[in-house]
């Protein structure tokens, strides 16, 4: 079998393939290691065939929804996921097959009710049910201690002891155990009668995982992290230096357009000469009204160059197809000691139509 464990912070994913058939199947994907798959998988010439998610992962984004449209391949995950991307949805003692290797599905609800195990051969790949010298927190939507106490004894760790665990998170340095080991040395497993785990599970008091939010917001609701958003707008728009901006303020021309979109608040305090001021938030509303000739090069402009980027984008969408956004914000250009304006300066600030 062609195996790889992709690390990345602490998240853990893996690719298995089958040399013979050359077909694979990824466990856990993120977001932040798409090309690493991508490129793994062309290295070892292996065809995607399925990617898993062993949970809904409220900790880091999932690439499933990704992988899965990229490569046409159905998102594997428990059926009581409520990702709405996921189309292959398995019970407890459900198998996958990937060319020569089997994975058979065993339902682990404690740290989310949609937990499960995949066991393939000698290996076992635990998601967050089981880690190497922990287990996953059970204080999170859809967390149960009382169900991982049974995951756990009643059902993992009834395995074959030489059985290797794979797990979704790895704190520990070590990349793989055995059932055994943990067994005998996971701090966690030591409390082996049910009140006295479930209490300790409760005393855990451990602080939310960071982007936790934007994560069950991506993983469960299907929607889009922040990063992919900029990354798209980022895609669709061409940009202009400082510098660039800087050695075109002389010119004046009339088909150039500066367009600040910060607040009226922070262009006041000090903008770009000659900048215009249209705030992001009321950008659709107020564009036919204020930037009537579509055929005009602008540039936005915000404090830190992202906002201005999805403006751009917007702009463009709208039909201005010289958009463009300018490389950095305010914060840079202040920082070089280019020149501002304060107050209205000679800017126009087109005010809300009352229709609006
Ligand atoms: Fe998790």
């Amino acid at each position: 079998m062609i195996f790889h464990q992709i690390g990345n912070g602490g998240c853990q994913s893996y690719l298995l393939g089958c040399p013979d058939k050359c077909t694979a199947i990824l466990i856990d994907p993120s977001l932040a290691q798409l090309d690493r798959y991508r490129g793994l998988l062309a290295r070892e010439g292996l065809t995607l065939r399925y990617v898993v998610d062993t949970h809904t992962h409220a900790d880091h984004f999932s690439a499933a929804r990704q992988l899965k449209e990229d490569f046409g391949v159905p998102a594997v995950m428990h059926r009581e996921s409520m990702a709405p991307y996921a189309d292959l949805r398995l019970d407890d003692g459900d198998m996958l097959i990937v060319g020569d290797i089997r994975l058979q599905a065993l339902h682990t609800p404690g740290h989310t009710s949609d937990s499960l195990c995949l066991l393939a051969g000698d290996r076992v790949f635990t998601g967050d049910t089981l880690h190497v010298g922990g287990t996953g927190r059970t204080d999170l939507p859809t967390g149960d201690p009382d169900a991982l106490y049974d995951s756990l004894f009643n059902r993992l760790l009834t395995l074959d002891a030489e059985i290797h665990v794979y797990p979704g998170h790895d704190y520990s340095g070590r990349q793989s155990s055995t059932i055994g080991r943990e067994m005998a040395e996971n701090p966690r497993l030591q409390k082996r009668e049910r009140q006295a785990f479930i209490e300790m599970m409760d005393r855990l008091n451990l602080s939310a995982p960071q982007h936790m939010t934007e994560a069950l917001r991506t993983n469960m609701g299907g929607g889009k992290t922040v990063d992919q958003l900029l990354a798209e707008a980022s895609a669709r728009v061409p940009f202009m230096s400082l510098s660039e901006l800087r050695a075109r303020l002389g010119e004046r021309r009339n088909d150039f357009v500066i367009l600040d979109v910060r607040e009226r608040a922070s262009y006041d305090t000090a903008h770009i000469p000659g900048a215009r001021n249209l705030p992001r938030g009321q950008l659709e509303l107020r564009v036919n009204h204020d930037l009537p000739d579509p055929t005009l090069r602008i540039v936005t402009v915000c404090e830190y160059g992202k906002v201005s980027t999805l403006a751009a984008a917007t702009l463009r969408e709208l039909g201005f197809r010289r958009a463009t956004a300018l490389d950095g914000g305010m914060k840079a250009w202040r920082e070089l000691d280019y020149p501002v304006e304060e107050g209205h300066g000679s800017a126009w600030v087109g005010e809300l139509s009352p229709e609006i």
